[in-house]
């Protein structure tokens, strides 16, 4: 299948650049800059990603471009556009104040393939504490801003120069506050790389299923199942594939929402899928109890369910292959390009090392917008596929303090509430992600005559697009109003209900 490659400088926008040519139902790969696949024929096109480095710091990255320039169409975006320059002579220099917002482009080339289409002044998005001053010599300037003299110039290596083009752009077409950003991004991909736009839910269903009967013929397979999207997709992808050599086993730790093992449960026997169903609820209460600090919490839940899972896992026969529902984003976090731990998501490298299981991910190249669009077309219903992220260790990290059953019972109450009032007022599915979290502090209230001592709650709601920033959502007070009447008037054990208006950073999603 035809691929594009994009060269991660480490920016924080690398992963969009991805979804954005996907969008484009073109596959595309992200590498660490010096990891070009030389030699694979299935490369159409190479982006060069931004980055936070400067080109002219002794720490930046400095790959190798020969072999990539004039063999393949390149796109360099920020840095990119930068490395481009400057490793061919031109001049890039601090600007003083870092220059962030937005600015009119300005084409000066109407002929240049790239801007095809683009209305004048079209607004673009800039972020970079380095301008490129000068390019290098026979390069064309192609577009300006106001205060950006190169906004987007053509690389050309001689007027006998007849191998693929080149063009680097100090602004982020990636980013949606660029107008016509995606236009840019197809005229790009489709125009100028020739892609067929074969990378589609269906095809990546037909590739993935015969790929995975190849793989793994009549072996067994085991997965993990959460609830969540990720899994339940590998589990029905995984199932149409390999059928009853698909087991699936799916975990209740005590720590789930009001009703979800049963309601989840009856989800998954409607996919007809294999599912054994443990009640582990006990074990995981005994081993939290009295345990306050949330990263023992985090680690005990973690290390109960890994048992628990093995235990079952090894009462199957023959069982050869571990699944997971392991996506794209995972691992690109994993990568570590700048040398910052990022993110070690527990996907990947928390898994049991006494399982002598080969891995299987059958969605390691799927955004999760393509995972849910998949899952769609795997007929998996929307009230699974449109679900809000929950954490792992579950409630467990929405109750402030040590862990008990009743302390588990009120807060599924309350969130319940909130939930189900959410999907009633149609606010569900514009939320990233909400839930109650019970706090550690009673306050006095009154109840008809009487004098209460109970529990406060906090409802959190954020959008998102990815949790690594979010905003508090604006919810309407009159709906607050309600959900705070029905759970102080409903949950026993709560007298106060508090809204989180903290947004990411500097707090974080969770609580804990
Ligand atoms: P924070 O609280 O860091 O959360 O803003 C970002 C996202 O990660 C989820 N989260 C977890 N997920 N295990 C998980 O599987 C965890 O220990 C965990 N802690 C936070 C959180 O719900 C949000 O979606």
């Amino acid at each position: 299948m035809q691929k594009i490659i994009i060269l991660d400088f480490g920016s924080q926008t690398t992963q969009l650049i991805g979804r954005r040519v996907r969008e484009m139902d073109t596959f595309c790969e992200i590498l660490p800059y010096d990891k070009f696949p030389h030699g694979d024929p299935d490369v159409i096109g190479v982006i060069l990603s931004g980055s936070p480095l400067s080109v002219y710091a002794p720490d930046a990255f400095h790959p190798d471009l020969s072999g990539i320039l004039g063999r393949y169409p390149v796109l360099g975006i920020c840095y990119g556009a930068q490395y481009l320059s400057w490793s061919h002579g031109g001049k890039v220099e601090p600007v003083g104040t870092r220059e962030y917002g937005r600015a009119a482009l300005k084409v000066l080339e109407p002929d240049c393939p790239l801007f095809k289409g683009f209305e004048p002044d079209s607004q673009v998005w800039m972020s970079h504490g380095d301008s490129i001053t000068a390019i290098p010599e026979g390069w064309r300037k192609v577009a300006s801003t106001s205060s950006v003299q190169y906004a987007a110039f053509e690389c050309r290596r001689g007027a006998s120069d007849d191998g693929a083009p080149a063009w680097g752009v100090q602004f982020h077409p990636e980013v949606y506050h660029t107008l016509q950003g995606k236009l840019l991004l197809e005229n790009f991909v489709v125009d100028i790389c020739g892609s067929r736009r074969e990378w589609t839910s269906d095809s990546f269903i037909e590739s993935t299923v015969a790929q995975l009967r190849g793989q793994l013929g009549s072996d067994k397979v085991v997965l993990g199942l959460s609830g969540g999207v990720d899994s339940s997709v590998a589990a029905v992808l995984l199932n149409k594939a390999i059928g009853a050599n698909l087991i699936c086993i799916f975990v209740d730790h005590g720590l789930l929402r009001k009703n979800e093992f049963r309601d989840v449960m009856r989800d998954y026997e409607g996919l007809g899928l294999n599912v054994i169903g443990v009640d582990a609820s006990e074990r995981f209460y005994r081993d939290l109890a009295g345990v306050s600090d949330p990263e023992q919490k985090r680690k005990i839940i973690g290390g109960d369910f890994i048992k628990v899972f093995d235990e079952e896992a090894s009462q199957l026969k023959e069982v050869k292959w571990l699944a997971q529902g392991t996506i794209y984003p995972d691992r690109i976090e994993s990568m570590n390009i700048t040398g910052k731990a990022i993110k070690s998501h527990h996907n990947v490298g928390g898994l049991p090392k006494t399982m002598q299981l080969q891995l299987c991910e059958p969605l390691k190249w799927l955004f999760k917008d393509e995972v849910r669009a998949v899952g769609r077309r795997l007929g998996i219903p929307e009230h699974l596929i449109g679900r809000h992220p929950f954490p792992g260790p579950g409630l467990a990290v929405r109750i402030i303090g040590d862990v008990t059953p009743e302390k588990v019972r009120i807060l599924q109450e309350a969130d319940a509430i909130f939930i189900n009032a959410l999907r009633e007022w149609k606010l569900y599915d514009s939320i990233w992600q909400a839930g109650v979290i019970l706090l550690q502090d009673r306050s006095v209230g009154v109840m008809g005559d009487e004098r209460t001592f109970e529990s406060a709650v906090a409802l959190r709601a954020v959008t998102s697009v990815d949790a690594m920033t979010a905003d508090w959502a604006d919810l309407p007070y009159p709906f607050l109003q309600k959900v705070s009447n029905d759970i102080i008037n409903q949950v026993r054990g709560v007298n106060r209900v508090c809204y989180d208006i903290s947004s990411k950073p500097p707090a974080t999603i969770e609580w804990e």
